[in-house]
């Protein structure tokens, strides 16, 4: 790999792919040159990096030659048409979506989980499910000690975890609530400012959604755990950024919480917040925009054998899309 490699950001425009863009440059992450793409309607707009300003280009077939790493968010159906494109052009693709996540020839990694996994790629790395990463910050290292059976879970999760226009309409619904005029809806079926909706991602057969059914099946893959199982509830919150999930674990070895807290403390990535005597827990608020997941509200779960209950939060822009692939990135250069 080049050592400052030619990086494009498909999607630059969108919530995920302004964070990548700023990513690359806090991390000092060696771009040798950058190629922003989105579409049409984003040719003329220009984005601000180490001091300049880059254009926005079409995404077109013809878009890869020459770039050593693409790190796509502009949905799924670009990924499935573009990203083998970019792969086939030499680049090594880093995709957001979940196009790719559960086919077999395609790694789905955390690096603090399975980075390892990063080298049998064949062009192709997915980023995993933002929920499911966030969750899994803290549920892994537990795993790692106490062997995780199963867990039940509910989601707190941002609007811009549906994207910039889901954003747009927190505020303006906000603004119209305020103001005593209609509420108006184009992104989310319901209201969402002042609401909670329990409705992530579309609806299957069994009753859950797909975006709940993401925890259980990313889960296996990232962790190499197949017999793991997660019954999990999500639910969309008018938060602006960072998810929050509540979860409920069980474990074949004894767990106590004095345990747990010494294996969360030391793993990577994750801060331990903790006094709830002092009000001190994970809040959205204030993990937004931090590279860290939190974890605390640890206890043993009363209505189960070997089970702890605990919160994480996180910011799903960051680790549960752009740091995430800017990490992946960085370890090309290792
Ligand atoms: N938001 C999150 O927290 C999050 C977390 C993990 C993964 N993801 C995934 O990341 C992807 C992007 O999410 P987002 O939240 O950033 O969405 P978004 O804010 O709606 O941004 C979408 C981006 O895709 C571009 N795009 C749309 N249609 C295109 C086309 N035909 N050709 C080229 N570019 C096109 C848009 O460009 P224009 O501005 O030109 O329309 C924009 O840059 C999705 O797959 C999502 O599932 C998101």
């Amino acid at each position: 790999m080049n050592l400052k490699p030619h990086i494009a950001v498909v999607g630059a425009t969108g919530a995920v792919g302004v964070e990548m863009i700023k990513t690359l440059e806090k991390r000092r992450f060696p771009v040798g040159k950058l190629t922003l793409l989105a579409s049409a309607r984003s040719v003329g707009k220009h984005l601000a990096f180490r001091g300049e300003s880059v254009a926005v280009a079409e995404l077109k077939p013809d878009s890869f030659k020459g770039v050593d790493i693409a790190l796509f968010s502009a949905g799924g159906s670009i990924s499935k048409q573009f990203a083998p494109i970019a792969a086939q052009a030499g680049c090594v693709v880093v995709d957001n979506s979940s196009a790719f996540r559960m086919d077999d020839a395609v790694p789905l990694v955390i690096p603090e989980i399975n980075a390892a996994d990063i080298k049998w790629h064949r062009g192709i790395i997915a980023n995993p499910n933002c929920t499911t990463a966030i969750a899994l910050m803290a549920l892994y290292p537990l795993h790692q000690a106490f062997l995780v059976k199963r867990m039940f879970a509910s989601s707190y999760q941002a609007v811009s975890g549906t994207g910039a226009k889901a954003i747009e309409e927190l505020r303006r619904q906000i603004a119209q609530t305020v103001a005593g005029q209609p509420v108006t809806k184009e992104v989310y079926p319901h209201q969402i400012a002042f609401n909670v909706l329990p409705h992530v991602d579309v609806f299957l057969p069994s009753g859950y959604t797909k975006e709940e059914m993401k925890m259980e099946n990313e889960g296996r893959k990232i962790m190499h755990h197949p017999t793991f199982r997660a019954s999990v509830t999500c639910v969309r919150v008018p938060v602006y950024r960072a998810h929050s999930i509540a979860i409920s674990a069980e474990f074949e070895k004894p767990v106590s919480v004095d345990a747990a807290l010494e294996v969360l403390r030391k793993a990577p990535g994750l801060d331990v917040v903790d006094a709830p005597a002092k009000n001190e827990y994970p809040l959205p608020l204030y993990v937004s925009e931090r590279y860290n997941c939190a974890v605390g509200r640890l206890r043993r779960d009363c209505a189960m054998d070997n089970g702890l209950c605990f919160w994480v939060s996180g910011d799903q822009l960051l680790k549960g899309a752009a740091l995430n692939a800017v990490q992946i990135a960085e370890e090309f250069l290792k």
